[in-house]
């Protein structure tokens, strides 16, 4: 365990309050407690009831094939269309009016779809995208804007079988185009621009930038114009949306896929260098994507307003605002902005304004929150509200205690999701309506799904006791592997315990058994709720011609939860360039806005501390523990295993010569 782990056991023992769930949400709520007996009873017989959540153009007969683990097939010889179950059934049955989107734009616009609005939108775009050359299997890139459009693009991909891959919006050219590449896109979908705190950003140049250093394999750009104003063009490989639209027919045949077809790619950050491209399929993904979001966040599709204030670009995007509430049917807000533009109140004046009933957020977001001031969501009406979430990272006792009593008005269950990009949809959650929960603890394991917390040797610990979470059984949503890199897949999840898939997060058991998610044991953070690796930060500094070596840590931080925290060895032989650059801390603003550069802003150090020696094991690791302990401003711990025991020194009294 790392020393981060273990010091969440010592705070997590302290709290013992519990909230049993209001009598009428019992009365009322999807999920009985019959549910655990029924998923415990028969753990096949279980997911196959769920897989009629979805309608198949031919039903399965086998459940699951896992005799080549881990690479698991679920309902494989079933087939069916995804953007069918998200949009067209519910028109057939008869919902075509219902409100599928309530879109509201960052200046307070706004403009309602419905499900028959949908169908057409998505229709027309899987033909456009046709035209263009998107067949069944080729891949599409994505870099979109918070807009409806971002979901008609996916939704249009999935309608032909065209795996997507989302690359986020704050992402850099740079991190687009790797991506790109790795999936060898066909087309790309973005929009001009974007809206951002009052400002347009630009968004088509970023793509314009990663196509004229490399992305080969794209040949058509499809742009959707947002923000308006000049857009550089290049002729016979962009299309503008809105004018391909206007001959584009809303009658397009959904291409029914293997339940095992690619549904999307999605990029996410893991312990080295490179993002990895994890992949999800078809059936197995959307049936866990409407089990889960129906029977966590209790829907009643006719009635519940849902919004999900995660962006598409993440696989909160993907799961709970595209393809869970869809497939479900349900009304849901998509909003573009950020939730301090105008004013810091703009998220409660949303949920006043579209009776948002179902809120489904971070522990970042609430922390902000916490900071403003309750006075704020005080000005709202929250009284639609009777259900939140929080997902992406541990929520303090604290902050679970504040989001229940001020946002949810102490009627609102909590829902503390566990799940990973990898895992496709939530894990281990409570059940709204069966579960009496605790502030800052994810639980239990949904039906279905069976979740442990191991030693070092990879066997159950005792209740009381902390360790390694584990999935212990293959589920349905779960990643069938690395794009284009299988053993790496075996290497990254399955290899540190026998026939156990490791997830990378320690946790610990309570004395009811309950699951404490105690944050990363490798080097991956979490900032914000957003995963990024400390080596892909650290490959960014390096790719400057300044730094010679680079070491970055996640260091605690109140409102993200961790921030990056950069120690850099300079280059000898820039003594001009670095002089020109106007000292040290022009130096750190410069690398730091490099690194923006290279991945994003949301990788960016939070500081940049130049340093003369990095702290090395004998066999030359670097011992980030101890530049953690630096960065948190601790007193350093154990340096028994230095090669070198004066580093510590050299580089404290190297920072706080400079400060
Ligand atoms: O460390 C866990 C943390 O986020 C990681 C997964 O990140 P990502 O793939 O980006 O997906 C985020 C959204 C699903 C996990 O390994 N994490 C996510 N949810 C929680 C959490 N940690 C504690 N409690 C949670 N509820």
């Amino acid at each position: 365990m790392s020393d981060d782990a273990a010091t969440g056991i010592e705070n997590l023992s302290q709290e013992t309050r519990t909230f049993s769930p209001p009598t009428e949400f019992v009365q009322n709520a999807v999920a009985r407690p019959a549910i655990y007996e029924e998923a415990e009873r028969d753990h096949l017989a279980f997911w196959r009831s769920r897989a009629s959540l979805l309608s198949w153009e031919t039903p399965f007969t086998e459940t699951l094939d896992w005799s080549n683990p881990p690479f698991a097939r679920w309902f494989a010889d079933g087939t069916l269309n995804v953007a069918y179950n998200c949009v067209d059934r519910h028109v057939e049955s008869g919902h075509g009016e219902q409100v599928a989107l309530l879109a509201e734009y960052e200046d307070g616009s706004d403009a309602t779809f419905t499900y028959a609005d949908v169908k057409d939108e998505i229709s027309k775009m899987a033909n456009v995208l046709a035209d263009l050359g998107v067949k069944t299997g080729d891949r599409v890139a994505i870099y979109m804007p918070m807009i409806p459009e971002a979901v008609f693009a996916m939704l249009a991909c999935a309608r032909i079988g065209a795996p997507h891959s989302v690359v986020f919006g704050g992402f850099s050219a740079e991190a687009l185009r790797s991506r790109i590449e790795d999936a060898e896109a066909r087309v790309v979908i973005t929009a001009d621009g974007q809206n951002r705190r009052g400002k347009q950003l630009p968004l088509k140049p970023a793509v314009d930038d990663a196509l004229a250093g490399g992305g080969k394999s794209v040949e058509k750009v499809l742009v959707v114009r947002r923000t308006g104003g000049d857009v550089e063009w290049t002729e016979g490989r962009d299309v503008w949306w809105h004018e391909a639209r206007e001959s584009a027919s809303a009658e397009h045949a959904p291409v029914a896929v293997e339940a095992e077809h690619p549904l999307f790619i999605l990029y996410t950050s893991g312990t080295t260098g490179k993002p990895k491209g994890i992949i999800h399929t078809t059936g197995g993904y959307l049936t866990q994507a409407a089990y889960t979001h129906r029977n966590v966040f209790d829907l009643k599709p006719s009635s519940d307003v849902f919004w999900c204030t995660a962006d598409v670009g993440w696989v909160t995007g993907h799961t709970y605002v595209v393809y869970g509430p869809m497939a479900n049917r349900s009304t849901q807000v998509i909003y573009e902005g950020t939730p301090d533009f105008p004013h810091q109140g703009r998220w409660w004046e949303i949920i006043e304004k579209h009776k948002v009933s179902l809120f489904y957020s971070s522990p970042t977001a609430i922390r902000s929150a916490m900071k403003w001031g309750e006075d704020i969501p005080a000005k709202y009406d929250l009284s639609s509200l009777r259900l939140l979430g929080s997902v992406g990272e541990a929520i303090n006792p604290e902050a679970w205690m504040w989001y229940r009593r001020v946002i949810g008005g102490d009627r609102c269950p909590i829902v503390d999701t566990w799940w990973q990009t990898e895992t496709g949809s939530i894990m281990i959650s409570p059940l709204p309506g069966i579960t009496d929960t605790k502030p800052g603890s994810a639980q239990v394991a949904l039906p279905g799904i069976s979740a442990d917390v191991v030693n070092d040797a990879g066997k159950s610990v005792a209740n009381g006791e902390g360790g390694y979470l584990v999935l212990d059984q293959p589920w349905p949503g779960m990643l069938r592997g690395i794009w284009g890199d299988p053993e790496r897949f075996k290497e990254t999840y399955w290899s540190r315990f026998e026939g156990l898939y490791f997830a990378g997060d320690g946790a610990k058991r309570d004395d009811d058994g309950d699951i404490w998610l105690l944050g990363r044991v490798d080097d991956v953070m979490n900032v914000s709720g957003h995963r990024l690796s400390t080596m892909e930060i650290e490959s960014a500094l390096v790719s400057h011609d300044w730094v010679a070596e680079a070491a970055v840590v996640g260091a605690n931080d109140e409102t993200t939860g961790q921030s990056p925290v950069a120690f850099v060895i300079l280059r000898g032989g820039n003594d001009e360039e670095l002089a020109e650059a106007g000292g040290d801390e022009k130096i750190s603003e410069l690398l730091r806005a490099h690194v923006g550069k290279e991945i994003g802003p949301i990788a960016k150090p939070k500081k940049v501390l130049l340093v003369t020696e990095l702290p090395k094991t004998r066999s030359g690791k670097i011992m980030r523990r101890l530049l953690r302990d630096v960065a948190e401003n601790r007193q350093v711990g154990d340096t028994q295993t230095l090669a070198d025991a004066s580093v510590m020194d050299l580089i404290q009294e190297g920072l706080s010569g400079k400060s």
